[in-house]
């Protein structure tokens, strides 16, 4: 009897023991962010991981995409492998190959080159890693399974509205974004809708009409100054992509001393630009709240790696396939409203934007 009882006390003791070995660490509730690819997290297989690889830091938005990922996966105790390319594609696919050899739930994936990225969306899908497509539409691939960004034929039509009801007719110069960037062409068409009736009608007279390659403001400067040399500063009107490139486009306007003069649109409320917008010298903006696309696509990637249903809102085509989307809706800015929209939405600080 003794001998029974003291193999049950030694048998309990082992379950006790092995049940200690068997537990996972205690989660960590903050995000591990690596850059480098150097893993700085604690091991916690409970815990989901979700890869991110940004295409640029250079523009403000993009900044402030990432730095709202990492608070809202801090709050939803998600761990973070964060890469950023810097506008490079080569680079950004060695980053999205280093972060699924790190392994991770789920990719949320803004490309650098829209069809170029659909090689890294297969190598995930092989690896059983779901892929989201931040901001950019990633096309070419029928293994691409959401898409959250905004409506991005809408911002060039808000663009293409405000910029021909202001100037109907006259010289203009007409940019687009990066042509690796599938958001460049639905910007350029949204806002031809309206362009195109005036320019077919003989109203609107193109006197440049060129990408800016990498989106570079450098690049909108060069087109900018030799289309005013061209025209002998006989410009009306400037189409800009966005903010960056308005930037580049204003300092070759001010260079002939046309800043404030010729009306030019933006895109992405960045600081600079909402205060061009108070100076006068930029016309227009179109906000899009970044802080809520880069919330909800951690929500979004929660969902996927937990098998949960995701609400869309739309579906968007890749040449290939209907991909899910979540479209956030956008708002135009303009000096009469840069206060209600731009800081009473705690997107930009009075004191910055006014300074
Ligand atoms: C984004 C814009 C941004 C541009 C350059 C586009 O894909 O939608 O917000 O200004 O890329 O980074």
């Amino acid at each position: 009897m003794k001998k029974i009882v003291t193999l049950f006390l030694v048998l309990v003791m082992m379950t006790a023991v092995f049940a200690g070995c068997g537990k996972k660490a205690p989660a960590v509730d903050t995000p591990v962010e690596t850059e480098t690819g150097t893993e700085t997290g604690t091991e916690t297989k409970d815990k989901i991981r979700v890869g991110i690889s940004l295409p640029t830091q250079r523009e403000e938005r993009w900044v402030r995409d990432k730095e709202q990922m990492i608070a809202e996966a801090a709050k939803l105790g998600v761990e973070l492998v964060v890469k950023v390319a810097d506008a490079d594609t080569q680079e950004q696919i060695q980053q999205v190959e280093a972060i699924l050899t790190e392994g991770v739930d789920v990719l949320i994936l803004a490309p650098n080159d829209a069809s170029a990225s659909a090689s890294l969306v297969d190598m995930a899908k092989e690896e059983g890693v779901p892929v989201i497509a931040y901001d950019r539409l990633i096309t070419g691939t029928a293994n691409l399974d959401y898409y959250i960004s905004f409506d991005n034929t809408e911002v060039g039509r808000v663009q293409g509205k405000f910029i021909t009801d202001l100037v109907p007719e006259g010289n203009y110069i007409i940019m687009s974004g990066a042509p690796t960037d599938n958001n460049a062409k639905l910007f350029k068409e949204g806002a031809m809708e309206y362009l195109q009736p005036l320019i077919d009608s003989g109203k609107i007279n193109v006197i440049a009409e060129q990408a800016v390659d990498n989106w570079e403001p450098e690049n909108a400067l060069k087109i900018v100054e030799a289309a005013l040399l061209k025209s002998n500063n006989k410009v009306d009107a400037i189409l800009s992509p966005n903010d960056g490139c308005a930037g580049g486009a204003i300092q070759a306007l001010a260079a002939q001393g046309l800043d404030g003069v010729v009306p030019i649109t933006g895109q992405d409320a960045e600081l600079a630009a909402a205060q061009r917008i108070v100076a006068g010298t930029q016309t227009m903006t179109v906000y899009k709240d970044t802080r809520d696309v880069a919330s909800k696509s951690i929500q979004m990637a929660i969902a996927l790696a937990n098998g949960e249903a995701i609400e869309t809102n739309g579906n968007v085509d890749n040449g290939v396939k209907e991909i899910p989307s979540v479209l956030v809706a956008v708002k135009i800015v303009t000096q009469d409203n840069v206060k209600e929209v731009l800081v009473d939405s705690g997107y930009l600080k009075e004191a910055d934007v006014f300074k």
